[in-house]
């Protein structure tokens, strides 16, 4: 893919609250010739740097997000836009009923940059982090749903080592869900910190990232049941892109990524062959062409500007 006009890299868009990952591959993925003629949907607005950087093009955006404080501080920030830039908050698992509130039928693009943002991580008090003493919620909507400290004190030991195995790829997760239900009768696992001291303490320092970073995440994946948003958010995108618009997507993770990988590799192929078959059959799923056969990665430039964008992914399909 090839963007038009690149941006300069002053221009890159985002504010002191969240720098957007791959602004110019995200750009290029929407590289119509008439920008003002359509509308793109940011189905994580954020911090608005992508929306930004989209109004900038001069396309309609339309922004979701399911963190009403952080939406009303983005939508504060974009309003000099005018028409051109409608918020609402919202699960993007919802972006049907979302459009339909807006009389939207369909959009030309569906833009998501998955997981937390660098403002809600360094906001102690939303719980996110292992590194800030805050409560131990993680729900990116507040006024919804258990909190990472609910889940800890009621699911059972094999819910809990299942969670930190399959979400948090946690080799030493047994041990951990066991020593949690051990002691959680006398312990409180109320803020981050209760829990990341206790993860440490358990199984030790073993490498660079703290002891404690992938039952955090199993945690938020949980509670903001991400995984699940996901699916159904590229489930319905195919029903909403106008022909020939674009799904463009963000994974920081490899959950995240093996999804839109294999939804965009099954969604773009026109036959599906299995061994028990005496010939391939039609794929009634075929509606998408994968744009991106490798997922596009920052540069070094990019990655010393921007923690963030060093394990960021993006892949992109055209709906047919
Ligand atoms: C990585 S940030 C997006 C940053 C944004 N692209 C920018 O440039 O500022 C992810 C945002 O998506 C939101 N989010 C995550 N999962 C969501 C979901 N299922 N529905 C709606 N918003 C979600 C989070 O609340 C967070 O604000």
């Amino acid at each position: 893919m090839q963007l038009n006009t690149p941006a300069p890299t002053d221009q890159l868009g985002g504010s002191e609250y969240h720098i957007p990952v791959l602004p110019t591959q995200v750009l290029e993925s929407f590289n119509f010739p008439d920008p003002a003629e359509r509308t793109i949907l940011d189905a994580t607005a954020g911090g608005g740097g992508h929306s930004e950087l989209l109004l900038r093009q001069g396309f309609r955006v339309i922004a979701l997000d399911r963190d009403r404080d952080s939406l009303q501080e983005t939508a504060a920030r974009l309003s000099s836009y005018g028409e051109r830039f409608t918020s609402v908050h919202s699960n993007f698992s919802d972006l049907d009923t979302a459009l339909a509130s807006l009389n939207i039928p369909s959009v030309d693009g569906i833009l998501a940059d998955f997981g937390v943002s660098s403002h809600q991580l360094d906001e102690s008090s939303r719980g996110f982090s292992f590194m800030r003493e805050g409560p131990l919620d993680m729900r990116m909507n507040q006024t919804s749903g258990p909190t990472a400290r609910e889940v800890i004190e009621t699911y059972s030991e094999e819910n809990l080592k299942q969670l930190f195995r399959e979400y948090g790829e946690e080799k030493k997760a047994g041990k951990i869900a066991r020593c949690i239900v051990e002691d959680r009768g006398e312990k409180t696992f109320a803020t981050t910190l209760d829990l990341a001291d206790f993860i440490l303490k358990i199984i030790g320092k073993r490498e660079k990232i703290h002891p404690a970073t992938r039952v955090f995440q199993a945690l938020r994946i949980e509670v903001n049941d991400e995984l699940g948003e996901i699916k159904t958010l590229m489930s319905k995108s195919l029903d909403l892109l106008n022909p020939g618009g674009r799904l463009s997507l963000i994974s920081f993770h490899s959950l995240e990524d093996r999804l839109v990988k294999r939804f965009i590799a099954h969604h773009s192929q026109a036959t599906i062959d299995r061994p028990e078959w005496p010939e391939p059959k039609p794929n009634p799923d075929f509606s998408l062409r994968a744009l991106t056969k490798k997922p596009l990665i920052a540069d070094k430039d990019e990655c010393a500007r921007n923690v963030r964008a060093r394990t960021a992914k993006l892949r992109v399909a055209e709906k047919r």
